[in-house]
């Protein structure tokens, strides 16, 4: 269910962090633990001064250059330092080359997350990890991990959260996936619609005169399902339109539903492919923005049912996306592929414990181990009417897991019994599946 309306929610650049977190991007200093690993190694940690043109496109270069981008166009690198300045931007520098590029790039800013209850949390959310292919697995990234996590926690910030190019890579620092994503193909030439008819409109549109209404619509999805992270301009821009740079940018569409009375509830924003047979587009959907069901609804059966289409694709959609029950025959809208997509690091275990409210009362002794020392203790969360309370406890333990499998069911996706049967969990698995499933699954439709 996605309950909550565009209207009931805050404009864009109030659903910031809390102004004492999202400070900290700026006041927190250069980590010194890493900086003296990196000096060992001959290479040299900085913050990176944003404001400093020169110095903050070579960071930009590093970053396209890690992730096999092409090599970005000055007007790309103006609108990515236009939207990327508030973040907190640490570079590695090899000195001892003649290039002003670092070898090493990450940047974090505090985003609110939503979490089981609907409150929204502070997390440090982390992006651009890359290490030049040059200076690869000699612990570059080892680094710069250690420093934003260390960094976030000195700062009070509860979790820290990112998404992955790999999902090998993060669970040595204490991260687990605890959304999964869903990817579509639905034979449009096969499926029939088979759900309601909706009362509202649908128009074209375009990225400029929507944007204002498209934040609305975005915060009110962001806001209404664990898992979803409030979103900074940039990562909502390049929702409602394509950035510059973007292939095929020509080729995107923006349709906005508003309902009958004229309440904006959602968009679709897609590009269309052409193929040897004109009757047989193929349509990729860059991201469907539902603040309602019924927009959910209206956007799917409009996608579903354009004409000179063969095949819709959708990505980053939730592992319950309810495609199935709304099309006559199932087999016409496949999953392709369901991966791991967020992942949560808890660094102030109460904090995030308390943050998040919980479907089921009880009381469970969680013994947690952390390989960086930020949060393992012994800890009994007790939950009365939904409200978990915790302290620290000499008690027996229900359960014993490392912060990695924490952060997996932090969220209340069903992963509990799979990762005890994995010996990620020793104890009652049952009972702390019991206290932090939720009945709808956390989902974040988007990458950052
Ligand atoms: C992923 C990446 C940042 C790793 O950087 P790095 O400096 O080579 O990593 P480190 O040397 O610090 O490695 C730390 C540990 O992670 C492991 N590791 C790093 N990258 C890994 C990968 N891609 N797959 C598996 N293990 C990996 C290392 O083996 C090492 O393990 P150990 O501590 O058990 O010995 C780098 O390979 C890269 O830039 N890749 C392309 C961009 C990318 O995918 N970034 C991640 C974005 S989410």
């Amino acid at each position: 269910m996605e309950q909550n309306t565009p209207s009931s929610s805050a404009p864009i650049d109030e659903q910031a962090a809390s102004d004492e977190h999202a400070a900290s991007v700026d006041r927190a200093p250069i980590d010194e633990q890493a900086a003296s690993a990196l000096t060992g190694s001959g290479l040299r940690l900085a913050l990176v001064d944003t404001s400093d043109d020169a110095a903050f496109t070579e960071w930009i270069r590093a970053d396209f250059r890690g992730f096999h981008s092409p090599a970005p166009k000055e007007e790309v690198l103006t609108e990515a330092r236009g939207y990327l300045r508030d973040r907190r931007t640490t570079a590695v520098y090899d000195d001892a080359i003649p290039s002003p590029t670092p070898v090493g790039t990450v940047n974090s800013w505090v985003a609110p997350l939503t979490v089981p209850g609907g409150a929204r949390v502070d997390a440090w959310a982390i992006s651009s990890v890359t290490v030049a292919p040059t200076h690869r697995r000699r612990g570059v990234a080892r680094a710069l991990l250690g420093s934003e996590l260390r960094t976030a926690a000195a700062q009070g910030v509860p979790l820290a959260i990112l998404t992955v190019s790999e999902s090998v890579i993060y669970g040595r620092w204490g991260f687990g996936p605890a959304t999964f994503a869903s990817e579509w193909r639905i034979d449009t030439k096969r499926v029939r619609w088979a759900g309601p008819q909706t009362g509202g409109r649908l128009s074209f549109t375009d990225p400029e005169s929507y944007r204002e209404t498209g934040y609305r619509v975005l915060d009110a999805v962001m806001a209404s399902r664990p898992g979803e992270i409030g979103l900074s301009p940039y990562l909502a821009d390049r929702l409602i339109g394509p950035l510059k740079g973007t292939p095929d940018a020509e080729r995107f569409r923006l349709v906005r539903y508003d309902s009958a009375d004229g309440e904006p509830q959602g968009f679709v924003s897609y590009t269309v492919k052409g193929e040897d047979d004109f009757t047989r587009h193929k349509v990729e959907v860059e991201y469907l923005a539902a603040a309602t069901d019924e927009a959910l609804v209206a956007l799917w059966r409009f996608l579903l049912e354009l004409d000179l289409v063969a095949e819709v694709r959708a990505w980053t959609r939730g592992v319950d996306e309810p495609l199935p029950a709304l099309v006559s025959d199932v087999r016409g809208a496949r999953v392709t592929a369901v991966e791991d997509h967020l992942w949560v690091r808890i660094l102030d275990l109460p904090a995030a414990l308390e943050a998040r409210g919980y479907e089921r009362d009880g009381s469970l002794v969680l013994d947690v181990s952390d390989d960086l020392g930020l949060a393992n203790g012994r800890y009994r969360l007790t939950v009365t009417d939904g409200v978990g309370r915790v302290e620290a406890t000499e008690d027996a333990p229900d359960v014993i897991l490392p912060v990695s499998t924490l952060g997996s069911v932090y969220l209340g996706h069903d992963l509990a019994r799979g990762l005890a049967l994995a010996g990620r969990i020793t104890g009652d698995a049952a009972a702390l599946d019991r206290l932090f499933r939720t009945a709808v699954p956390p989902r974040l439709s988007t990458w950052f």
